[in-house]
């Protein structure tokens, strides 16, 4: 089952609020629709964003015949959430089709879902064959943070998709992901993909990350990414930050796993990378029960960034960076997307 796809005229997505409990399809057929299931997160993560705005144009290239309209629109959709690049990368890939009619750019936004299964395989591939030489253990036991699974993409992940992989391969002891506040992407949706893989994992609440890579538990920290700035730095989750600092102290290496299409070499670094505030009710209430007083002010950021001096390795689609030896994203040369 896809993530996200193209149905009969509409977008229809997993509405991700609803997991673990529930697995309902939403059916999305108009512009505000859209921007309300991106910003109360029914469709998140990166790659997912950027199929969303790719899909996104192609319901406004259908809608409008005026074209200054559907790009007036396309501005709106292309900010609903500020730190994933994915989201305006694609929504600015597939707008000047629209001068080719809606048939191109429905054909356009299927090339970027399809283009994001394939990335998200041969990903799988680069990574295993990373981890295999960063483990010293016969099996490997991998922390992660928020949701990088299909979930998080169109059909297979990121970070997620190499753990799946290694698990697929028989060498996986087991993931240990963290269960990501305020919204829990980790909980909800990284522990539900496991269960559905059948493969072990033991969750653990974000603050124990740092100390369980301390205790020697893990052999590496794999995380996704929002952005990943042209010097390495990269926006991911926040509480990714506090994993790569313990990963440094603990000596465990800390991998960023990302399509090549997260990365943004229009950012110099990871300060210029906009982090989304997502206001106060996410930090003062808990599933709907207020847990701080009223009125308490908060700060919310979704994303933090970690620098790239802390990344041993940014896995990617098409070739293995890694920026703690100084090796440099404008440098490293592209590889072959690998088949699963
Ligand atoms: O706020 P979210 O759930 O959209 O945040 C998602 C993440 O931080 C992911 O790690 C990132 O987008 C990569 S998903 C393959």
């Amino acid at each position: 089952m896809k993530t996200i796809d193209w149905v009969d005229g509409a977008i229809e997505l997993i509405d991700q609020t609803k997991l673990p409990g529930e697995l309902v399809v939403n059916r999305v057929d108009n512009l505000d629709s859209l921007i309300y299931d991106i910003q109360r997160l029914a469709v998140r993560g990166a790659p997912a964003l950027g199929v969303a705005g790719a899909m996104g144009v192609a319901l406004l290239a259908a809608q409008f015949e005026d074209l200054d309209k559907v790009r007036s629109e396309a501005a709106r959709l292309r900010a609903a959430r500020p730190t994933a690049v994915n989201l305006s990368a694609m929504v600015d890939r597939v707008l000047p089709v629209i001068e080719q009619g809606p048939a191109a750019v429905l054909a356009e936004a299927l090339a970027v879902r399809d283009e994001d299964i394939a990335a998200c395989y041969s990903i799988g591939q680069y990574g295993a064959d990373l981890v295999r030489g960063l483990v010293q253990r016969d099996k490997a036991r991998i922390m992660t943070i928020c949701n990088t699974g299909g979930l998080a993409c169109v059909e297979r992940g990121t970070a997620l998709g190499v753990i799946q992989t290694i698990f697929e391969q028989g060498w996986l002891e087991e993931a240990l992901p963290v269960e990501t506040r305020p919204l829990l992407q980790g909980a909800r949706l990284t522990a539900w993909e496991l269960k559905q893989m059948g493969a072990p994992f033991r969750l653990m609440v974000d603050s124990a990350g740092p100390f369980v890579l301390a205790q020697g538990l893990a052999d590496a920290v794999f995380i996704g990414a929002d952005r990943i700035a042209a010097n390495g730095d990269t926006a991911n989750k926040v509480g990714s930050y506090s994993l790569a600092l313990g990963a440094k102290r603990a000596g465990v290496p800390l991998c960023v796993v990302a399509p090549e299409t997260t990365i943004d070499m229009n950012t110099a670094t990871g300060s210029d990378i906009e982090i989304e505030d997502r206001g106060s009710e996410e930090v003062t209430t808990f599933q709907g029960v207020r847990s701080a007083p009223e009125g308490t002010a908060t700060i919310n950021p979704a994303f933090d960034v970690t620098p790239h001096d802390l990344i041993t390795a940014i896995i990617t689609d098409r070739r293995v960076i890694r920026p703690s030896a100084g090796e440099k994203l404008s440098e490293v040369p592209l590889g072959p997307t690998r088949a699963a």
